[in-house]
């Protein structure tokens, strides 16, 4: 017999808060088929109160497929899946992931989600914004939708982990909690559509942001950086945001195919600490 999920939106433009079922346990068939339903609702879930271990969550992340290819951060020690997103108390350099982005959006296959538990929670500070991209293009006014049509988006890490990019060299003299490796490989490109059908739900969306999106292809590039910061400027607008409060031992599982997320900072002088994995595409090989 499986409880039922009790789910309460956050009343915000995506998310919603789980309860009611342990994640330390095992999960039967209809307890995983109903979050990966409540998933692809609310592209956020919080599950608060869940102290998990890292088995637990590998456990859960594989669920919902196999593990993502995480390139650029090396995982802790023992694990081969699991990063630390780590901030010390007495760390100066700028917090990490503090852009609009959604994960590694610069590879071929990109992974589905992203799960992050929270470990080490600092009294105030260290949201985390997250924009849901079907309601930005739901409510994209059409001309800005018709510049987009048809159009691809060439994705890169480079202006992030690229020896060039905010990680690379120029960071090197920060002392870094976390275990950052820049690389030229970051340089590479793939292609993604900008307006496209999620690959579960079909529900139209839009796909990646200004970061990790570097160019439009096919214009001049003028044109497409002008055309990349207007639709930053649309897909982020506080109508479309949810901004989680995290609590330690928070579980959060975002869908990378329906939402941008960034960290926020505002909490210099205590740590942060939380462990992350992220879910294969459903047909990544
Ligand atoms: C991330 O982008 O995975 C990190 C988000 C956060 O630290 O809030």
């Amino acid at each position: 017999m499986t409880a039922a999920l009790d789910i309460v939106p956050t009343g915000q433009a995506c998310g919603a808060t789980v309860r009611g079922v342990d994640l330390a346990a095992p999960l039967s068939a209809q307890t995983v088929a109903a979050i990966r339903a409540a998933w692809l609702e609310h592209h956020v879930l919080v599950f608060p109160d869940q102290p998990l271990s890292d088995d637990n969550l590998e456990a859960f992340t594989l669920h919902f497929g196999g593990f993502g290819d995480d390139p650029f951060i090396q995982p802790i020690d023992g694990r081969d899946h699991i990063i630390a997103v780590h901030r010390a108390a007495d760390e100066e350099a700028p917090v990490f992931a503090e852009a609009w982005h959604t994960d590694w959006s610069f590879q071929e296959k990109p992974p589905a989600g992203t799960c992050l538990l929270s470990k080490i929670i600092p009294p105030s500070g260290g949201d985390t914004l997250y924009a849901n991209q079907h309601a930005a293009l739901d409510a994209m006014p059409a001309d800005l939708r018709a510049r987009l049509k048809n159009r691809m988006a060439i994705h890169s890490a480079g202006s992030a982990y690229g020896p060039d990019g905010v990680y690379g060299t120029a960071d090197a003299h920060n002392e870094r909690a976390m275990r950052i490796i820049y690389s030229p490989d970051a340089d590479k490109t793939h292609l993604h559509p900008v307006i496209r059908n999620h690959p579960e739900s079909g529900r139209p969306g839009l796909f990646g942001c200004a970061g990790y999106i570097k160019a439009i292809d096919g214009l001049e590039v003028e044109e497409s950086w002008n055309l990349v910061v207007d639709l930053l400027a649309w897909q982020t607008r506080e109508e479309f945001q949810y901004r989680h409060r995290w609590e330690q031992d928070m579980l959060v599982m975002w869908d990378n195919r329906s939402v941008l997320h960034m960290a926020t900072s505002g909490y210099d002088g205590h740590e942060r600490l939380l462990h992350r994995t992220t879910i294969a595409a459903r047909d990544a090989a």
